[in-house]
C-alpha cells in the first residue's frame, strides 16, 4: 500500500500533508495501545484543518493507513477482508473529534460491528489538544464493551491491549458457530417507485434477507459510475453502515463497473434486481431442467460482468447473489465460464428433445393443455391445488413455483384437459431470464387456453396485468383463448374490472364452479363433438379422426361407421378440406 493519506485531502497545505504522511513511519510500542505523542500530534493537525483524521494501527503495532474525513467525519475503511473473516481484522481505529467530544458516535460503533475493528477509538480534541478518549470493544452477541471515556493521559494500554484479545477469541469462537445461520440485512434502493421498491423488499425477504432500510432517489437517468450520484452514494454509505447492512440491492440493473465503484462505496456487497431473481430462482429450481436454466442465466448474467479482479467483496462474503443451484460454485473466471456455458446449453437441447417427444405425444393424443398464467403470487399454484387436489409448493413469497406443474383434469362433459402452472412473471424481469425460462413459458406459449391469473387483492393489480401481457407478447402467445381470473376475492372487494372475468377465492372456493365452467366453454369452442360419416371404401380417414381426436362412439352402419370424436375445430377443417364435406354426419 502506498503511504499516502486518504480521504478529503483536499485544501490541506503540504508540509501538513507531509506531517500526516510521515504517520505510516510512526512506532508504537508492542505494549501501548496508543502512544500519547501520536495522540497529540493527531489533536493538532485535526485542529489545524479541522477534519477527523483516522489512524489505523494493526496489533503489531504499525499504522498501515491515515485518513482525512470530509467535513465532520471520515470514511472508515474495512480492513476486515484481509484476514481470517470470522475473527476481528487485526487493525484498530483511533480518530479524532475536534469538535472537543471524546465519546464515541453510533457511526462509530456501527462501524466497529461492521468492519470488526479490534477496537475503536475516539480522541475528543479541543484547541489543538487531546480531551477525552473513548474506547469501544465488541464482545459477547456482538455487544460492545465500552469503559467511560478516560482523559488522554489516562488510557489503560495493558488493560485494553488485553481486551482485544479476549474480543477476537470470543467473536471468532461465536462466528464459528453462527455465521451461516444469520439472516443478511439487506438496505434496498430505488430510482423509480416506491411500488416497486416494495417488490423488491418482497423479493430480498424471499431470498432470506432482513430488510433493514429502503430509500428512493428519484432520477431519470442513472449516474454513470455510481448509478446513483456521488453524492448519494456517500449518504447511503453512511445510511448503510448505521443500518448495519450486509449488503445493498438496487432496483435496477447495474453494469458490473457500478457494482464494483459501489462495492468500494458501500464497502458492503452490491447487487442488483436481475442477480437478486436468479439467487431466488437458483433456491427454487427443483427439476434438472430448472436447474440447467438458471445455471445458465446466472452464468449469463455473470459473464457480462466479469471485469478484471472481480467483485472482491461479494465473492468473498457469500450469500444472497453467490448461491448457485444444487452444489454449482459461482466463482469461475471467463474461459470455464464459457465451456460451462457451452455444456450447460448441450445439456438443455438434449432435455428440449425429450420435452418435444413428450409434447409430440401429448399432442397426439390431443388433450388440451390449460395453462395458469399471471404475476408472481397472485394465487396460481393455490388455484392449481384447489382445482385438482395437487399438492403444488404455496407459498406467500415470490416465484414460490419455478418448475411447470401439470395435473389432468376433465371438464363436465368428460373432455380430458392438462391444467399447467408457470413460473410468476415479474416486472422488469430480465431478458436473459425470459429466454432461459422459455421453455418453461411455452407450457404458457403453447396453451390451448390461458387462464390468466390476477391478484385482486393487490393494490397493483392493473399494473401487474399490463407486465403480464407485456410478457406474454414477448413470449408469442397472444393467440390462443384467455380467461381473465381475478382471485382473493375473500380478501379485498373485488369488481371485474377485465371484460368476462371470473371473480374467484383459491382459498375458499368461491366462484371456482364458474371458472371450471369457463374453462369447459372455453375448450368447448375449441373442441366440439363431431360427428362424421366414414364410407368402408375410405376406411382410412377413420385411422386420422383417430389419430387427432378422441373418440367418443363408433357405430357401424350398412352405409360404413359413423364416429362421433371430441375434435379441434382446425381438425375438422381440415379433414373437410382434403376429404369433402361428405364426409360430415348430416342429421
Ligand atoms: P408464484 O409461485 O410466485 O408465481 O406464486 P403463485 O401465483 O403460484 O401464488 P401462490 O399460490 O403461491 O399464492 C401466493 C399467496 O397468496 C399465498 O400466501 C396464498 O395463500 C395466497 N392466496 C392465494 N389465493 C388466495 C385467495 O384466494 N385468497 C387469499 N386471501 N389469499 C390467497
Amino acid at each position: 500500500m502506498e503511504n499516502k493519506t486518504t480521504g478529503n485531502t483536499e485544501g490541506i497545505r503540504a508540509s501538513v500533508l507531509a506531517r500526516l504522511d510521515s504517520l505510516y513511519g510512526f512506532e508504537t510500542e508492542e505494549d501501548e495501545f496508543l502512544p500519547r505523542e501520536l495522540m497529540k500530534i493527531l489533536a493538532e493537525i485535526s485542529c489545524a484543518i479541522n477534519r477527523e483524521i483516522a489512524v489505523y494501527i494493526t496489533r503489531d503495532g504499525e499504522i498501515v493507513s491515515v485518513a482525512v474525513g470530509t467535513d465532520c467525519d471520515v470514511e472508515l475503511t474495512d480492513y476486515r477482508l484481509r484476514r481470517n473473516a470470522e475473527r476481528l481484522s487485526y487493525v484498530r481505529c483511533v480518530h479524532t473529534h475536534p469538535d472537543g467530544d471524546g465519546r464515541l458516535s453510533d457511526v462509530d460503533l456501527s462501524a466497529l460491528k461492521i468492519f470488526r475493528y479490534d477496537a475503536m477509538t475516539a480522541v475528543g480534541v479541543k484547541n489543538g489538544e487531546p480531551t477525552f478518549v473513548q474506547t469501544a470493544f465488541l464482545t459477547e452477541n456482538t455487544e460492545i464493551l465500552m469503559p467511560d471515556p478516560v482523559r488522554w493521559y489516562r488510557v489503560p494500554d495493558a488493560e485494553w491491549l488485553a481486551q482485544i484479545e479476549i474480543s477476537d477469541e470470543i467473536v471468532g469462537r461465536e462466528n464459528a458457530r453462527d455465521v451461516a445461520d444469520r439472516p443478511e440485512k439487506a438496505v434496498l434502493m430505488g430510482i423509480e417507485s416506491t411500488e416497486s421498491l416494495e417488490e423488491l423488499g418482497r423479493l430480498a425477504e424471499t431470498a432470506g434477507a432482513q430488510v433493514v432500510g429502503a430509500f428512493l432517489q428519484k432520477r431519470d437517468k442513472p449516474d454513470g459510475a455510481l448509478f446513483i450520484g456521488k453524492g448519494r452514494a456517500e449518504e447511503l454509505a453512511r445510511d448503510c453502515q448505521s443500518l448495519e447492512a450486509d449488503l445493498c440491492i438496487f432496483d435496477e440493473e447495474l453494469t458490473g463497473v457500478q457494482v464494483r465503484n459501489l462495492e468500494e462505496t458501500l464497502r458492503i456487497k452490491v447487487i442488483d434486481r436481475t442477480a437478486l431473481i436468479l439467487d431466488i430462482f437458483a433456491q427454487r429450481a427443483s427439476s434438472a431442467e430448472g436447474k440447467l436454466q438458471v445455471e445458465l442465466a446466472q452464468l449469463q448474467y455473470q459473464s457480462a460482468r466479469l471485469i478484471g479482479q472481480g467483485l472482491v467483496l461479494s465473492r468473498l462474503a457469500g450469500g444472497i447473489g453467490t448461491r448457485g443451484p444444487g452444489e454449482s460454485k459461482l466463482e469461475m473466471n471467463r474461459r470455464r465460464i464459457r465451456g460451462r456455458m457451452t455444456e450447460l446449453r448441450r445439456r438443455l437441447d438434449e432435455l428440449e428433445k425429450q420435452r418435444n417427444i413428450r409434447r409430440k405425444s401429448r399432442e397426439r393424443n390431443e388433450i388440451p393443455v390449460v395453462a395458469l398464467v399471471g404475476y408472481t403470487n397472485a394465487g396460481k399454484s393455490t388455484l392449481l391445488n384447489a382445482l385438482t387436489g395437487a399438492d403444488v409448493y404455496v407459498q406467500d413469497q415470490l416465484f414460490a413455483t419455478l418448475d411447470a406443474v401439470s395435473r389432468r383434469m376433465e371438464t363436465p362433459e368428460k373432455t380430458p384437459y392438462l391444467l399447467t402452472d408457470t413460473v410468476g412473471f415479474i416486472r422488469k424481469l430480465p431478458h436473459t431470464l425470459v429466454s432461459a425460462f422459455r421453455s418453461t413459458m411455452d407450457e404458457a406459449v403453447l396453451a390451448d387456453v390461458l387462464v390468466i391469473v390476477s391478484d385482486g387483492a393487490s393494490p397493483e393489480m392493473l399494473k401487474q396485468h399490463d407486465t403480464v401481457e407485456q410478457v406474454l407478447e414477448e413470449l408469442g402467445a397472444t393467440e390462443q383463448k384467455r380467461i381473465e381470473v381475478i382471485n382473493k376475492c375473500d380478501a379485498a372487494e373485488v369488481s371485474p374490472v377485465f371484460p368476462g372475468a371470473v371473480i374467484i377465492s383459491a382459498k375458499t372456493g368461491e366462484g371456482l364452479e364458474d371458472l371450471k365452467a369457463a374453462i369447459a366453454d372455453a375448450l368447448q369452442e375449441s373442441y366440439a363433438p363431431e360427428t362424421f360419416r366414414v364410407p368402408f371404401s375410405r376406411y382410412g380417414i377413420l385411422a386420422e379422426i383417430r389419430s387427432v381426436g378422441r373418440v367418443i362412439t363408433e357405430e357401424h352402419t350398412d352405409q360404413g361407421t359413423d364416429v362421433t370424436a371430441m375434435i379441434a375445430k382446425e381438425d375438422t377443417e381440415r379433414l373437410v378440406r382434403k376429404y369433402g364435406a361428405e364426409i360430415l354426419k348430416k342429421d
